[in-house]
């Protein structure tokens, strides 16, 4: 697991766009796993700052979201689908019909979880898997006692989500109290995953997951057991870190390395 610490939210966002894009390069028909939240907000502006002015280009790019709320039609501004087409869909030239998002309005969940598994292994499975990490050490909505070995579902919000993302909507009580999440066991089977935290907010959760013990209480530590997982954080969401020297010091030995 790499540790790459930044002193900046702007350069933690670019260092995670330029390796979007190196996996784009590398392989231009990719298959994207994507986070919603504030965390990746920035590293969508660069993509889209890419796009723009460097071509960076997603016309054979599938992507798959990590989630979405139970309840909310994909035209609520609060969606996850409204998110993703606001945010960076829409300025960027990837095909509408490559985009997969889990649905809030389906009338069969447990169909529909089936077929969106079903949908990401037919589609080659996920190249590189961008996530974000809440306070309470999840990863998507896998909340603190999901099962590591979970798949998509729906699961009940914690409370302590439910906390952090009333800031979205007018009240606490607007938000909603399901959703439908890739599990643990899906993400873990992506090929590449880059998680981004930043904030003081989120220090105690990237302590757990990096440096706690591989527990449910914390998912994110589930990615210890995935062999290419980097962490990208700023200073504050670092500051948790026993570690943090050594982290620094690999980066500065890293380029030298044989
Ligand atoms: P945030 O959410 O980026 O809005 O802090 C992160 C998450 O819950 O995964």
């Amino acid at each position: 697991m790499e540790v790459i610490v930044h002193d900046a939210y702007e350069d933690m966002c670019k260092t995670a766009a330029r390796v979007v894009a190196k996996a784009l390069n590398r392989k231009p028909n990719a298959v994207l796993g994507l986070a919603t939240g504030s965390t990746p907000l920035g590293l969508y502006q660069e993509l889209v700052r890419m796009h723009r002015d460097e071509g960076l280009d997603f016309s054979q790019v599938t992507t798959f979201n990590l989630d979405e709320y139970v309840g909310l039609d994909r035209t609520h501004p609060q969606s996850y689908h409204y998110f993703m087409r606001e945010n960076l869909f829409k300025h960027i030239n990837i095909p509408k019909q490559n985009t997969y998002i889990p649905s809030g309005t389906t009338d069969n969940y447990e169909a529909f979880c089936q077929w969106y598994e079903q949908r990401i292994k037919e589609c080659g499975g996920i190249d590189l898997q961008v996530l974000g990490i809440g306070s309470d050490g999840h990863i998507a909505f896998n909340e603190p006692s999901s099962s590591l070995g979970s798949r998509t579902r729906i699961k009940t919000l914690a409370k302590q989500t439910i906390d952090d993302n009333a800031r979205f909507f007018d009240s606490a009580e607007e938000v909603p109290i399901y959703a439908i999440t890739m599990g643990v066991g899906t993400i873990l089977e992506a090929r590449e995953i880059i998680l981004l935290a930043n904030g003081e907010k989120k220090a105690d959760a990237v302590a757990g997951a990096v440096e706690g013990p591989v527990a449910c209480m914390n998912t994110a530590s589930a990615l210890q057991l995935h062999p290419r997982t980097m962490f990208l954080v700023d200073r504050p969401a670092a500051s948790k870190l026993k570690m943090l020297d050594y982290y620094e010091w690999v980066q500065t030995k890293m380029v030298n390395a044989p």
